[in-house]
């Protein structure tokens, strides 16, 4: 049987990988300053989330959510704490789609109402709800195509308001990341979530946070989101939260109540996944992960602003974007060929760096020159052909 052709993919067999390098199968090393899409928090292989994961392991490592599981409740309370939003609930899932997925249906259900406000360049998963409000007609199939949703402009309190003054009544959700991943690192602008804040009060209507990205700690405070100084009423959570091992989670605000069997899953919260995600949020706490990740993202940010040929530098903490003029489209794969450095794309132009949030300054100075030297060559080669 062949693997299902779904992805485009480096030549490259990564075998090992340790803080925020990677190793393959030839011995190469590289710089990882894409984190494994976004995914890997407190670095590869973390010893402390390694052994609580084989702990875990040797006791029991999964029975369903019809007995008690207090490693839910542990993690329940460590990521209140963390997070600073103690008096909100939370349900335990595998991935950001269905993390999404059980946000809008919770909405729907909390509100008795159908439709969803989402924004231009969003994306939310892959899965029906999720797909629906993503802003990618490649990924809708006919059978995702839905007229409950409302797509609106990115930062547009303007329209934001007018949609609501029309449809306000229908509205069940709006969902919005707090800074746009896969649509090029665009952040919120702090105005648009507190106007998005008035009016799910306004309307009775439910203010999801996606942080499947940007949240866990990434753009410096646990929630990219509570840079607007107001709290949504559901935020959604995945990729850095397992630190690659799969779990996923939503946690919803104490006015939204919950009905036994509106939502359910039989791997979410397992064992296993608990272990991983409770030593995350212990490493998080303990070394300070938010604090490196704004420190060493505004040495990237303040290097990246002096290289020329880029522009655009767009980022909070340790999720960073910038545009690249068209004469360096292949510098993602000449740094990651030729410099043995991943990083991220979004279409068109726009690089992502999305690295551990243990990222240590060295490697972000290394990535610096790596980058610059690619700049150069590319630079150079564009001059001889022209
Ligand atoms: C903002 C955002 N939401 C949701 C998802 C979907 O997450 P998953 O791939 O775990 O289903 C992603 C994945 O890239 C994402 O970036």
């Amino acid at each position: 049987m062949n693997l299902f052709d779904v992805y485009p993919i480096n030549e490259i067999t990564i075998v090992k990988a340790k803080g925020s390098y990677v190793w393959d199968d030839k011995g190469e090393q590289y710089l990882d300053m894409y984190g494994g899409h976004a995914v890997i928090s407190i670095g590869h292989t973390h010893p402390h989330w390694v052994k609580r994961i084989e702990e875990q392991l040797e006791k029991l490592a999964f029975y369903s959510n019809s007995v008690r599981i207090p490693i839910q409740q542990q993690l329940a309370q460590k990521l209140g704490k963390l997070s600073g939003k103690e008096d909100y609930q939370l349900f335990l899932c595998n991935s950001g789609a269905e993390a999404n997925e059980n946000a809008l249906k919770l909405a729907s259900f909390h509100t008795g109402r159908k439709k969803v406000v989402a924004f231009t360049k969003s994306f939310h998963g892959r899965t029906s709800l999720a797909v629906a409000v993503t802003d990618n007609k490649n990924y809708v199939a006919p059978v995702n195509e839905t007229d409950n949703v409302i797509f609106l402009p990115f930062n547009d309190t303007k329209a934001l308001k007018a949609c609501f003054a029309g449809e306000g009544k229908e509205i069940a959700a709006v969902i919005v990341e707090g800074i746009q991943g896969v649509g090029g690192i665009n952040v919120a602008d702090e105005s648009f979530l507190k106007a998005i804040r008035t009016l799910c009060d306004e309307y009775g209507a439910v203010y999801i946070a996606d942080s499947v990205q940007c949240g866990y700690g990434r753009s410096g405070k646990f929630f990219s989101h509570d840079f607007a100084g107001v709290n949504a009423d559901i935020y959604t959570m995945a990729k850095g939260m397992g630190n690659g091992f799969p779990v996923a989670g939503i946690i919803v605000a104490p006015h939204i109540k919950p009905k036994h069997f509106q939502l359910g899953t039989t791997f979410g919260g397992n064992h296993l996944a608990c272990a991983a995600a409770l030593a995350v949020l212990e490493i998080i706490e303990e070394e300070k992960l938010m604090g490196n990740a704004v420190m060493v993202g505004k040495y990237l940010r303040d290097a990246l602003e002096e290289i020329p040929q880029i522009s655009n530098v767009r980022r909070r903490g340790l999720m960073i974007g910038f545009d690249v003029p068209e004469e360096l489209t292949d510098l993602t794969r000449n740094l990651l060929w030729n410099q043995k450095i991943f990083t991220g794309e979004a279409k068109p132009n726009v690089i992502r760096l999305l690295p551990s949030l243990a990222l240590k300054k060295r490697d972000a100075e290394d990535f610096i020159e790596a980058l610059k030297e690619e700049i150069a060559l590319l630079t150079e080669a564009e001059a001889a052909n022209a």
